[in-house]
């Protein structure tokens, strides 16, 4: 059931990630049947985290009424329709729909997902599964890429949508077969039918007695102040929520979505010619962010999270910087191709060893046990907020102020990100969840609630 679980979770990741994968493949050919302006290309792209954002703040109210499997089930359902629209649709607005509502459906999983997820599983394998959802949606980016790839030597953009059916249908039946989650049935006062659950759950019935005494008195303490009372009432929950959100929109300004969904014509402008070159170059872009993925979960719980963070950010900004250069100069010779080739691939593996994972594993760190499901709808949401500002006025950016200027202000932001870490992210590394929350209560500035 444990195993169940967590492939459902992984399937969520997944369809995150095609979903951010897609598009960067099916966008030329949809300009192309299309002929969009840039102002409207920005909207295709991201119109989906306009659903997304909104999927992810009102998941918390899904989840928490209907329940997290409900939640799954109705985003597998939104993910098969949005899908199945954006396969038929004629024109722009039809495109349009079916991406809000894919990014309705990845909204409510981005945030369902991991929280059942940690309220099924047992304490000791729960650490290990924010990176592991992270490297499910790198996964699923280079999924996309690939079946962009090979649905661009038909050039059909419909079929690059299509396949997102398939994981979709899975994750429908995955989230008709799996449990209900023991805890929401508790504070359903429905303690049997958790007793019930936990037992297929658990080794054995000291266990499941245990567990569920202790989701009963998390339960009355909850009830105290929560959510948007919290956020009145306590100025260090709102410190714990801002922090949260910052992170999320530094991990998104770094520029990282802007190669994940416009890496053929990065490509393209860095001098490599024709579709499927273009491509070929954007699979090898995922593959790296998958593997340098690893390096954070190799490293994370050794090295601690800001010397990673600083080592990213420094990597970013330095490619980015090099790209400006690289399209300043003109990519005339192989070398400078090649050049404007290689920074794009190490500012992914600098992205993806660091704030990829790094980010949502803090932003489920900080956060008090009371406040844990209101903080990470907030930060969830941020990050959704976003990703639609970057998919949205990249293109026009490009379009007013060339490459060079554009890369080369990704690049300052990257530097002054730095900063950021420095005077305000804390060192969480072995440390408990409860030490964190005690310092945050206690009024320590936000880069010392950790050490
Ligand atoms: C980010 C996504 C991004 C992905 C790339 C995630 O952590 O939230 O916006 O596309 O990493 O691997």
């Amino acid at each position: 059931m444990v195993w169940l679980s967590c492939g459902l979770a992984a399937l969520a990741g997944l369809l995150f990630g095609m979903d951010i994968g897609v598009i960067s493949g099916a966008l030329p050919f949809i300009k192309n049947e299309f002929h969009v302006s840039s102002a409207m290309e920005g909207w295709i792209v991201s119109s989906m985290m306009v659903g997304a954002a909104v999927g992810a703040l009102g998941a918390g109210w899904i989840s928490k009424t209907l329940g997290r499997k409900k939640a799954l089930l109705a985003s597998s359902l939104l993910f098969i329709f949005g899908a199945l629209i954006a396969v038929v649709a004629q024109g722009v607005t039809v495109l349009v729909i079916g991406r809000i509502l894919l990014g309705l459906a990845v909204g409510v999983a981005s945030f369902t997902a991991p929280l059942y997820l940690s309220e099924v599983t047992p304490e000791r394998i729960r650490g290990a599964t924010v990176s592991f959802y992270q490297l499910m949606v790198t996964i699923g980016i280079l999924a996309a890429f690939v079946s962009n790839l090979l649905f661009s030597y038909i050039e059909s953009w419909r079929w690059m949508f299509g396949v997102l059916v398939i994981p979709a249908i899975l994750l429908f039946f995955g989230a008709l077969s799996v449990p209900k989650s023991p805890r929401w049935l508790a504070a359903k006062d429905r303690f049997d039918e958790a007793r019930d659950v936990l037992s297929k759950l658990r080794g054995s019935s000291e266990e499941v007695e245990y567990e569920l005494n202790e989701i009963q008195s998390a339960i009355q303490q909850e009830s105290n102040s929560r959510g948007w009372a919290m956020l009145r009432d306590n100025p260090n929950f709102r410190r714990s929520v801002a922090l949260g959100i910052a992170l999320q929109l530094v991990q998104q300004f770094t520029g990282m979505n802007v190669i994940m969904y416009f890496a053929p014509r990065i490509f393209e402008m860095s001098g490599f010619e024709g579709t499927a070159a273009s491509l070929w170059a954007t699979v090898i872009t995922g593959l790296i962010n998958v593997l340098a993925t690893f390096i954070a979960i190799a490293f994370i719980d050794r090295l601690g999270r800001k010397p990673i963070l600083y080592a990213g950010f420094v990597i970013m900004a330095t490619m980015m910087a090099l790209l400006s250069a690289v399209l300043t100069i003109g990519p005339t010779t192989p070398f400078l191709q090649y050049t404007g080739m290689a920074a794009v691939l190490i500012f992914v593996a600098g992205f993806a060893m660091s704030a990829g994972p790094l980010i949502w594993t803090l932003c489920s760190e900080i956060q008090p046990l009371h406040g844990r499901d209101f903080g990470i709808g907030a930060s969830t949401g941020a990050n959704w907020i976003g990703n639609f500002f970057i998919g949205q006025f990249f293109p026009m950016m490009l379009a007013g102020l060339g490459g060079p200027w554009t890369f080369g202000i990704l690049a300052l932001v990257n530097a002054v990100f730095i900063l950021f870490i420095l005077w305000f992210v804390p060192e969480t590394k072995g440390i408990s969840l409860e030490k964190i929350e005690r310092n945050l209560m206690s009024g320590k500035a936000l880069a010392k609630i950790g050490i």
